[in-house]
This record gives C-alpha cells, sequence and structure tokens, in this order.
C-alpha cells in the first residue's frame, strides 16, 4: 500500500522529479473502475488505459480495432478511480496518424471526455510535429518506442526491437525527437537491456520500460498478465504476483458443484 508520505496527487512534474531522484516509476495499466480503485489505493504512480484492452479484455487479436469511443469510455471508467495516480488514456490507431489536428481533437475527447490527465501515442520522429501540436495545446503527451503493437502489420511479429545497430540508433534518435518535440514520459517496449539503460540515461524525461532491463526509471506492465487473469500468451518479460485466472476457474467451480449438489444456499444464507 501506499504511504501517507506519497499520497500526493501523481502529475509529470511528480514523474520528472522521480526520475531526478532516481526513484523508480510504478506503472500499470487499467481499463475499469472496480481494478483501477484497487491499482490506486496500493499505490501505483501512473495508470494506462492502454490500447491493449482489445486484446486483453474484448478477446481480439491485435490492438488495431479498439476504437476511439471504447477508449473514451474506459478512460472515463479509470479516470473516475483514481484518487492518486495520473492517468494516461493511449490513442487509438488511427486516432492519431492522420495528422496533427485529428490528432488534437481525438486527444483532447480523452481529456474532457475520458478524464485522462495525459496522452500515449506511438511512434517516433514521424509523428513529431503531432507531439509539439498537442503539447502546445496543453495536453501531455507519452512516446512509445520499440515494439510498437499499432504496427503489428508492418512488422509481422512481435519479435524484440534494437536487435542491430541501426535499429538501435534509429530508437534512441527517435527518443531524442520526441524529448525535443516536448514528450513528458516515453514508454520503451521489448528492447535490450543495454538499449534500456543507454536511452534512460541520455534522456532527461522519464524512461519507463516493459521489456527493456532493469536500468529504465521505471517499469509498466498489463495488470492482466501480473495478476494471472490474462493467459493467452506471456511474453518473457511478464513476472506474474498472483494466479488470479485458476483462483477464479476454481472459485467457479466450487459454485458450480455447491448449487449442483443443493449444498448452496445454508440456512444462514436464506431469508
Ligand atoms: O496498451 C498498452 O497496454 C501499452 C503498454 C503495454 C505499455 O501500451
Amino acid at each position: 500500500m501506499s504511504s501517507p508520505a506519497d499520497s500526493a496527487k501523481v502529475t509529470t512534474a511528480t514523474l520528472r522529479a522521480k526520475k531526478a531522484q532516481r526513484q523508480r516509476i510504478t506503472a500499470l495499466t487499467a481499463y475499469d473502475h472496480l481494478l483501477a480503485t484497487l491499482l490506486d489505493r496500493a499505490g501505483v504512480d501512473v495508470l494506462l488505459v492502454g490500447d491493449s484492452v482489445a486484446t486483453v479484455v474484448q478477446g481480439r487479436d491485435t490492438t488495431v480495432p479498439v476504437t476511439m469511443d471504447q477508449m473514451v469510455y474506459h478512460c472515463e471508467l479509470v479516470g473516475r478511480a483514481a484518487q492518486r495516480a495520473l492517468v494516461v488514456g493511449d490513442m487509438p490507431f488511427l486516432s492519431y496518424q492522420v495528422g496533427p489536428e485529428d490528432a488534437l481533437r481525438n486527444a483532447g475527447r480523452l481529456l474532457k471526455e475520458g478524464l485522462a490527465e495525459a496522452i500515449k501515442l506511438e511512434g517516433g520522429a514521424p509523428f513529431a510535429a503531432t507531439v509539439q501540436r498537442l503539447v502546445d495545446a496543453g495536453i501531455p503527451v507519452m512516446g512509445h518506442l520499440g515494439l510498437t503493437p499499432q504496427s503489428i502489420h508492418q512488422f509481422g511479429s512481435y519479435r524484440a526491437r534494437g536487435q542491430d545497430a541501426s535499429e538501435q540508433q534509429r530508437i534512441v534518435d527517435d527518443a531524442r525527437t520526441l524529448e525535443q518535440a516536448g514528450a513528458f514520459a516515453l514508454v520503451l517496449e521489448k528492447v535490450p537491456a543495454a538499449l534500456g539503460q543507454q536511452i534512460a540515461e541520455a534522456l532527461s524525461i522519464p524512461v519507463i520500460g516493459i521489456g527493456a532491463g532493469p536500468h529504465t526509471d521505471g517499469q509498466i506492465l498489463v495488470t492482466h498478465d501480473l495478476l494471472g487473469l490474462f493467459t493467452r500468451f506471456r511474453p518473457r518479460f511478464v513476472r506474474r504476483y498472483a494466479e488470479l485466472g485458476t483462483a477464479i476457474e476454481q472459485a467457479v467451480a466450487d459454485y458450480c458443484r455447491d448449487v449442483r449438489e443443493g449444498s448452496f444456499p445454508a440456512a444462514g444464507e436464506s431469508y
């Protein structure tokens, strides 16, 4: 649980201060009010309403199909739950790729209707003007480099990125470009630990890793992975802190058995 000393609302400035003070940032995904309330109470710094809602909750194969309206809906559920954590809304595929004005309108929806306090988008240099446009309009932007799942159909696989020198250099250059464009933080996904360290050291903004090794300024995981609720696939970077999927199946099997046997409800559970 978070201690009273760190119960103050987390802002983008808090994250910058944490990096300066070498305090690691904690981040997790959230898509609904109930889980977001629990995560917030447990003291996580950042709640990302990720477009991973598509694969984790909607049962889709990729993050591509999730819509802007759906992201606004999930953001609002989480936004109302978060007392302390910074709420970041993910921009879904094609909500920002068309151009900066389109991106501004959609990012604005995540803040106005979805109660997000910042947005995240995938991609580097090609989106620098968009990042700048949003930041100029007062919308904090978190970048996302390395493995960028919205581009799955371009890359054809979810393999680790930054495997050769030229790809590593492009990610470093993109990271610097996003920082210069005004991004307040960067998610770095599935890259070698040494590259994670290099980028965290090169940037003044916080770098939050997912499969980017232990030297980034913070870590993010998909909550349903961490809790053992999502088990369709398990990247190497996931550490399971609970097996709630198994616990739920067992609880439901026990309930079905008790109903079928007639042992539920008991006298004390009846009126
Ligand atoms: O959508 C998401 O959950 C994400 C995280 C994996 C960083 O982008």
